[in-house]
């Protein structure tokens, strides 16, 4: 059986890695072989590119271009050394962000070019899409209320404006209705337990599970 990739999207608190966790444990229920992977971060160099990308540190700047490169590099990596090899094996990949993330962020949040940003999404991924995208859709004021509330303190693109993560949600609303056979919205203002069933029946009709 061949592999797949499935990715999850949404603005900050969404509730994507709550429901990452329940669809693993699902998964693994029905026998299925999960990997559980993220960007930025999902290799050790990831890790790093991760950490310059998202401390908040005074005085530190990013350009918005090397912003994009960094998420870019951090994609290219996690590509070739943990996507492709594990899809090869046949595994089923739960996937926290990927190539719509820089669309929805750094296309529609920061406003760079789109052509320049489907360029390097190509590259980074050398055309490997997913094979579903869950999108969680909920209230970028609830999403982020959830967040503050956790009490780890918001990185650098959580403390942008609300106009920026506005943007970045019109961004998903626009990806989801470009692309209706590979992204799903889900309402993730529901219960846990209500998301979960709606992303479990998603995964057993367009997956065949
Ligand atoms: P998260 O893993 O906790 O969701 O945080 C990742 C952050 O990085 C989140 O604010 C979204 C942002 N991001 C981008 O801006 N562009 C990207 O391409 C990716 C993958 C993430």
């Amino acid at each position: 059986m061949g592999g797949k990739l499935i990715v999850f999207e949404g603005v900050e608190g969404c509730g994507k890695t709550s429901q990452m966790q329940f669809c693993c444990e699902w998964l693994q229920h029905l026998g299925i072989s999960v990997v559980v992977t993220r960007e930025p971060g999902g290799t050790e160099l990831g890790l790093h590119l991760r950490r310059l990308l998202l401390e908040k540190v005074e005085n530190k700047s990013i350009s918005e271009v090397t912003e994009l490169l960094l998420y870019a590099a951090d994609r290219a990596q996690h590509v070739e050394q943990e996507l492709k090899p594990n899809l090869a094996e046949g595994k089923y990949i739960l996937c926290d962000r990927y190539t719509d993330s820089t669309t929805a962020y750094q296309g529609y949040g920061r406003g760079l070019n789109m052509s320049l940003i489907n360029q390097l999404n190509y590259i980074a991924t050398s055309g490997l899409e997913s094979d579903l995208t869950i999108w969680l859709d909920v209230d970028v004021e609830v999403g982020l209320a959830r967040k503050q509330g956790d009490g780890v303190g918001l990185d650098r693109i959580e403390q942008e404006t609300i106009a920026f993560h506005r943007r970045v949600q019109q961004g998903y609303a626009e990806l989801a209705a470009s692309y209706p056979s590979r992204i799903v919205r889900v309402d993730g203002s529901l219960t846990q337990a209500a998301v979960q069933d709606i992303i479990q029946g998603i995964l057993r009709d367009k997956l065949e599970l």
